[in-house]
């Protein structure tokens, strides 16, 4: 029997910044896992490929892992691919293999948007809407 402590709740809901967001049900402490950021992994050179489409639409679904591979939440993606970017996020990045894990960058509580720092370095042709004036382009 597995010991492991479970993941804590989360909920998908409208958010102000864009679309949809991905929200703290219950208090998450500070480095807890939160999610694993899934979808098809692929190679880094294919998902420029599809950035380029999905970028067409608006979108970022696809994450770098390292430079030979990444993930496609477009594909087999689950609840993190509605998290959403901000230059002053709550969660952060723990890669371990090829699992991407989002965790908590500080005590987050319940009805709390969960975001974290897209590092995106491709055409930067969003405008980030993270806070009022914010000029930084995703
Ligand atoms: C992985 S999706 C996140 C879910 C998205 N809100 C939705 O409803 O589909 C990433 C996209 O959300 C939008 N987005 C996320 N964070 C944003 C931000 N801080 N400012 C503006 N747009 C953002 C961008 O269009 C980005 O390509
Ligand atoms: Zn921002």
């Amino acid at each position: 029997m597995s010991r492991r402590r479970p993941l804590p709740k989360i909920v998908r809901k409208r958010s102000k910044l864009h679309g949809f967001g991905v929200f703290a049900a219950e208090p998450i402490t500070k480095n807890r896992r939160i999610i694993d950021y899934a979808g098809e992994l692929i190679t880094t050179k294919e998902s420029e490929k599809r950035e380029d489409r999905y970028l067409a639409q608006g979108c970022i679904w696809t994450f770098r892992i390292n430079r030979r591979w990444s993930r496609d939440a477009n594909v087999g993606g689950n609840v993190a691919r509605f998290i959403n970017h901000s230059c002053h996020g709550n969660c952060w990045i723990e890669i371990t293999d090829k699992t991407i894990w989002i965790r908590a960058s500080r005590l987050i509580q319940p009805g709390e948007e969960l975001s974290y720092d897209y590092c995106t370095d491709g055409v930067q042709s969003i405008p980030c809407r993270c806070s009022p004036g914010c000029e930084h382009r995703l």
